[in-house]
C-alpha cells in the first residue's frame, strides 16, 4: 500500500534533519487502520500549524496567503471582480473527520471540517448584482462557517534524489459552507453612506448574492483545504514516513 500525507502547509526553507519529529508517529503501511493513523497524525499537527513547524520546515499557517482569485460572470453585464492579497485566518482550526486509503493505495479520501474562516482581500469589482450596479476597489472581507469538504486525491509516486516520494492530485471535491458576512469598503469611491447601505443590502440577500460570488469563494476555500491536505510531504520520502 502506498501512502503519504502529513498534511502540512507550504514547505519552505530547507530541513537539514530528515528525521520525523517526536510528535509524529510513523504509520505502518500494512496496517488496515492506516487511514486513522494518518488522520491522527494530521490532527496532532493542527495545533502546531498556527506557529509553524520548524522541525518540518513548515512556516506559520496563520494567516494563509493566496495571491489572487478572479470572478467572471458568464453574462455580459454580470459581475467581474479580482481579489488580491487574500489572507485566510483560522485555517488551523481544521479537523480531519475521516481519512480513507483505498486497499491498493492509489487514492485517498479525506473529510475535512473547518468551523470558521475569516478572509480579507483587496478587491476590484465592476458589474451588476441584484439590482445594484457596483464599481469600486478597496479592502473586502468575508466570514464563512461550517466548511465541510470531502476531497478525493489520486496518489502517485515520483523519484527525487534516488528516493521515492508520494504526490497528491485532487480529483474530486464536495464542498459545503455558509457565508455569514460579506463586506466591501469603498464601493462607490468615497461615498461611504452608499457603500454602507449597499453592504447592508448585500448581507440581507446573502443567499442570492452568493450565487454570484460562489465560484470565487469555492476556489478560495478549496485552496485552503488543499493548503491543509495537499502540501504533502515532498520533503520526506515514503521510507522516511512509513514503516512496512
Ligand atoms: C466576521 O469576522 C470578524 C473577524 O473574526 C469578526 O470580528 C466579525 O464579528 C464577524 N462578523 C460576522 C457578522 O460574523
Amino acid at each position: 500500500m502506498k501512502l503519504i500525507v502529513l498534511l502540512v502547509t507550504a514547505l519552505a526553507g530547507v530541513v537539514s534533519s530528515r528525521k520525523l519529529p517526536d510528535f509524529v508517529h510513523k504509520c505502518k503501511i500494512s496496517d488496515p487502520e492506516i487511514g486513522n493513523c494518518i488522520a491522527e497524525n494530521i490532527n496532532n499537527l493542527r495545533s502546531r500549524f498556527a506557529k509553524g513547524i520548524p522541525e518540518l520546515g513548515v512556516p506559520p499557517a496563520e494567516p494563509l496567503l493566496i495571491p489572487k482569485a478572479e470572478l467572471k460572470s458568464p453574462n455580459p453585464d454580470g459581475l467581474r471582480a479580482n481579489f488580491y492579497d487574500i489572507h485566510v485566518y483560522n485555517p488551523s482550526s481544521f479537523e480531519i473527520k475521516k481519512l480513507n486509503v483505498d486497499p491498493k493505495g492509489n487514492t485517498i479520501d479525506v473529510h475535512v471540517y473547518i468551523p470558521y474562516l475569516h478572509i480579507t482581500a483587496k478587491y476590484e469589482m465592476n458589474g451588476k448584482i441584484l439590482i445594484l450596479q457596483l464599481k469600486g476597489s478597496g479592502p473586502g472581507e468575508v466570514n464563512i462557517t461550517n466548511i465541510d469538504s470531502k476531497v478525493g486525491y489520486k496518489l502517485s509516486q515520483h523519484e527525487k534524489n534516488g528516493k521515492q516520494y508520494y504526490q497528491l492530485e485532487r480529483v474530486s471535491q464536495e464542498l459545503n459552507y455558509k457565508v455569514t458576512k460579506l463586506g466591501f469598503k469603498n464601493l462607490f469611491e468615497g461615498r461611504d453612506d452608499l457603500t454602507e447601505s449597499t453592504n447592508q443590502v448585500l448581507n440581507e440577500n446573502i443567499d442570492e448574492v452568493m450565487k454570484e460570488f460562489k465560484p470565487v469563494v469555492d476556489d478560495t476555500v478549496k485552496a485552503v483545504v488543499d493548503g491543509i491536505v495537499f502540501r504533502v510531504f515532498d520533503r520526506f520520502s515514503i521510507n522516511e514516513l512509513f514503516d512496512n
